[in-house]
């Protein structure tokens, strides 16, 4: 049984959506599943963009073959080497004896390291500005190292004006036999997702994403065709402005983000007090966190989204508390700054979080400690109370001058 859709006259949707993936690369939680996205172009030549995961290469082969309607396929392009696109590069070689790969020198470099293939007279290199034409249809390559991966590159289709993006404007969730986003609630369904897999994807290399976003300004653009999500075909500003804003770490929003790592709850108890009187100052966004109880990938999206972030936190054998201690620790690796961050630090006999945090934040750029920092020896008493209201002051006082 094949699932195909025509995003264009000659161009067949043969990907795959897996709602069966517990963890997108054995790491983020994917309570909706995600597309493996691979298109064919059905020109003079047969181009088929990308493959798929292993586990929907049977669907994955399916789609394929009812869409050649007998014919074969000329040309794989890879655009990218991570395995849940590539797995099949293999079985497609042996299947097609004909086909030749078209990718760069360092995907050429990653074929053999992935797999044991002979690829002499099977490889065709491209570089930067490279074409390759297919008939009606021409492709022309542009380099996007890590985005997400050293060897990335992307097309663009001139004749449908498609760029083909590999991992950028990609998004988790499966899309219920959906393919377009128009065809979808995207600011409802698939936003807070599309932001989770950009930041903790991609979101270390935004200056990578940032060159890519200037070289694809430089094309007329009509749609957008990622390897994970939605294609674009409408308001395609909306989703490059949201990559332009997290790709620049510049928050989407502004609001308070309150992360929470607290043992017995005396911790949280202050952040509640804290989050009441931010409400009491009229900050309308506060959004809290524990850490302990959410998954790392979605406090990661969380914080490229909002502008404003306190981390309420226990000391843990003399340390930060571990799961925000890992917190932090994933923010630094994915380059996460330019965010204004208050501390609220516990400790029953030796406070040393706040401390902690504050080299943490000072290891980061740009990531401006708001003042006062609260100490709790325990439980929250009278005098930490009014400092916490004097934060949710300050806190409010920020959020205006940036208006
Ligand atoms: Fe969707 Fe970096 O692979």
């Amino acid at each position: 049984m094949q699932i195909t859709r025509k995003i264009s006259d000659d161009i067949v949707y043969v990907g795959v959506g897996d709602k069966r993936l517990a963890r997108f690369e054995n790491l983020f939680p994917l309570p909706s599943g995600v597309t493996y996205n691979s298109y064919l172009i059905l020109d003079d030549k047969v181009a088929l963009m990308d493959t798929a995961d292993s586990d929907v290469t049977d669907q994955f082969i399916d789609n394929i073959e009812t869409a050649l309607e007998g014919r074969t396929i000329d040309y794989l392009v890879v655009h990218h080497m991570e395995p849940d696109h590539g797995a099949n590069i293999k079985r497609l070689l042996d299947r097609y004896p004909q086909m030749k790969v078209v990718g760069n020198t360092k995907i050429e470099t990653m074929i053999h390291q992935f797999f044991d293939v002979d690829l002499t007279d099977r490889m065709v290199t491209v570089k930067e500005g490279d074409s390759l034409p297919l008939g009606k249809h021409e492709l022309t390559f542009v380099m996007a190292p890590m985005v997400h991966w050293p060897e990335v590159m992307v097309s663009y289709d001139k004749t449908t004006k498609t760029l083909f993006s590999a991992d950028a404007f990609g998004t988790f969730g499966d899309l219920d036999g959906a393919l377009f986003n128009d065809e979808v609630d995207f600011p409802e369904d698939y936003l807070d997702e599309a932001r989770r897999y950009y930041a903790n994807i991609v979101g270390k290399y935004g200056m990578q994403t940032q060159a890519l976003l200037k070289k694809a300004a430089g094309l007329e653009i009509e749609m957008i065709a990622p390897l994970h999500g939605p294609v674009w075909r409408s308001n395609l500003e909306y989703f490059i402005d949201k990559y332009q804003t997290w790709s620049s770490y510049e928050p989407e929003e502004k609001g308070v983000l309150i992360l929470v790592g607290s043992i017995y709850g005396h911790t949280h108890r202050a952040a509640d007090k804290l989050a009441a009187a931010l409400k009491e100052e009229g900050v309308s966004k506060v959004k809290m966190y524990d850490v302990s109880k959410t998954d790392v990938s979605y406090l990661i999206s969380e914080i490229f989204k909002y502008s404003h972030v306190v981390l309420a936190c226990a000391t843990y054998n003399n340390g930060i508390f571990p799961k925000m201690a890992n917190f932090i620790h994933d923010c630094q690796a994915l380059c996460v700054q330019n965010r204004q961050v208050a501390i609220i630090e516990n400790g029953s006999w030796a406070p040393a979080s706040g401390k902690l945090i504050r080299e943490e934040l000072a290891k980061m750029k740009k990531m401006e400690v708001l003042e006062p920092q609260v100490t709790i020896k325990s439980s929250l008493k009278k005098e930490q109370e009014e400092e916490l209201c004097q934060l949710a002051k300050v806190f409010a006082q920020s959020l205006k001058e940036g208006e």
